[in-house]
């Protein structure tokens, strides 16, 4: 049977940037900005998207498009030997990511019932409502619906499911955002909001760069869906004539377009309602924007298609990361697309069960996937294909572009020294960090149990 393919070169594009655009943009974003010193963050981050993330992109799109197989098969294909490991370290990391991920879809999912019902801004408190519904009952009904919208849609294929999804959903979030980052600007808040977000403070990063390092990091390869192998699935939907890095470089603007919008729309937000950005884990987002909400004209509508258009792009970003499970187990052991993703969906919810037992769950599943397994995925990945194979690689970047000449070179190069030597500092700072997190936070924890 022929392999399926893209529709169109758009519906590429657009599934690509469906699963870049997700709750590392919206949910994920703001809090490691307001945990890491606002403005200094955005610095980091943005050199960690182009200077590494971008040439990374480009890594994984011709694996996948040079082998024309999943993830998995993939690398086993390019590199041979040993590195078919390293397929299973994306399965691994595909579980773990999307197990958590459903349970903040699903408060997200929560939250837009709550817009309509007026769950949140009836409470007396908006971190009451957010803890009354984060763990516990509410948490595991709602990951369950997360989770059972995501298989229905990736069992119905390719083109019909993802492609046609993403179609609806992605200029969706840019119309929406655009729209809340207009009425943010208007708020009181706004130019306060502003400075903290955008104008850094060179002092503090060189006082912090241990810690703005790897969460930069890993931020830059969850927010691009890098370091998994999502990329390699993609792109070997597609043909030869695709111009690869054209398609990084749309990708790449319109995934770092959304996280700056979503900024623009938060911390405003967040300044108006005199609330510290710096009030920082899983439930800043929830807790600041649900508290400012209450007390903003028109909150409640704001707060509908706020967080409908959250629901959307998680969606659309789950489906990539159950899509390379799924992928494999159809590539490698012929499975029906039907059952593997249903096998692979219940899974990966039972796996996201203790995640909905208490909130410090989503800190140990989540630095542990973001700073140290996307990271390490993604050293690993860049030595498999810059210094294996960097003539293959080259070539199959040249195709649909034309000879590269000294650029394919440049970009083997960046890839070979300064992009592994930044993403191996910085999972040994990640390692560390967790270590540390490991013995304090959730060491207490476990303590008070
Ligand atoms: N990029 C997605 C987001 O920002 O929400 C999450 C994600 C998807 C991470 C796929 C990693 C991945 F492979």
């Amino acid at each position: 049977m022929a392999r399926e393919t893209w529709g169109t070169r758009i519906g590429f594009i657009l599934a690509a940037v469906g699963s870049a655009v997700g709750l590392g943009n919206i949910w994920r974003f703001p809090f490691q900005v307001g945990q890491e010193g606002g403005a200094a963050f955005m610095v980091m981050y943005l050199a960690f998207v182009v200077l590494i993330g971008f040439p990374a992109m480009l890594a994984e799109f011709v694996v996948g498009r040079k082998t024309d197989l999943n993830a998995v098969g993939g690398i086993r294909e390019w590199a041979g030997g040993a590195w078919t490991y390293l397929g299973g370290l994306f399965v691994l990391i595909g579980f773990v990511i999307l197990s958590y991920y459903s349970v903040v879809g699903g408060w997200v999912l929560r939250y837009v019932v709550g817009s309509v019902t007026g769950g949140y801004t009836a409470t007396e408190s908006a971190a009451a409502y957010f803890v009354s519904i984060a763990s516990g009952t509410d948490a595991l009904l709602f990951h369950a619906i997360f989770m059972l919208i995501v298989i229905g849609i990736v069992a119905l294929g390719v083109q019909q499911g993802i492609e046609l999804g993403v179609k609806v959903m992605v200029p969706a979030i840019f119309v929406i955002f655009g729209i809340l980052a207009v009425y943010a600007f208007g708020l009181a808040g706004a130019g306060e909001a502003y400075a903290y977000y955008l104008s850094p403070d060179v002092g503090y990063i060189l006082e912090n760069w241990q810690s703005l390092v790897p969460a930069a990091a890993g931020q830059g390869f969850f927010t691009l869906s890098l370091g998994m192998g999502v990329m390699i699935t993609y792109a070997s939907y597609l043909s030869s004539d695709e111009n690869l890095a054209l398609d990084g470089v749309s990708i790449v603007v319109l995934n770092t377009g959304v996280s700056i919008l979503t900024g623009l729309i938060v911390f405003p937000i967040l300044f108006s309602a005199g609330v510290d950005p710096a009030t920082s884990g899983a439930g800043a987002i929830f807790i600041s924007v649900a508290e400012a909400l209450i007390d903003l004209p028109f909150g409640q509508i704001v707060g509908l298609l706020f967080f409908l258009t959250v629901a959307i792009a998680a969606l659309s970003s789950a489906i990539s990361l159950i899509e390379v499970v799924v992928s494999y187990a159809i590539d490698e052991y012929g499975m029906d697309r039907m059952r593997a993703t249903g096998i692979i969906g219940v899974a990966i919810f039972l796996l996201g069960v203790p995640v909905t037992v208490n909130t410090i769950f989503v800190d140990l599943y989540d630095i542990f996937a973001a700073q140290i397994l996307l990271v390490l995925g993604g050293i690993l990945l860049m030595i498999a294909i810059t210094w294996l194979h960097a003539d293959k690689a080259v070539g199959e970047l040249e195709k649909g572009i034309g000879d590269l000449g000294s650029i394919g070179s440049l970009w083997i190069w960046i890839v070979r020294v300064p992009v592994v030597l930044v993403l191996l500092v910085s999972l040994y700072l990640g390692i560390t960090g967790y270590i540390d997190f490991l013995q304090g936070p959730f060491a207490e924890y476990l303590g008070s149990l």
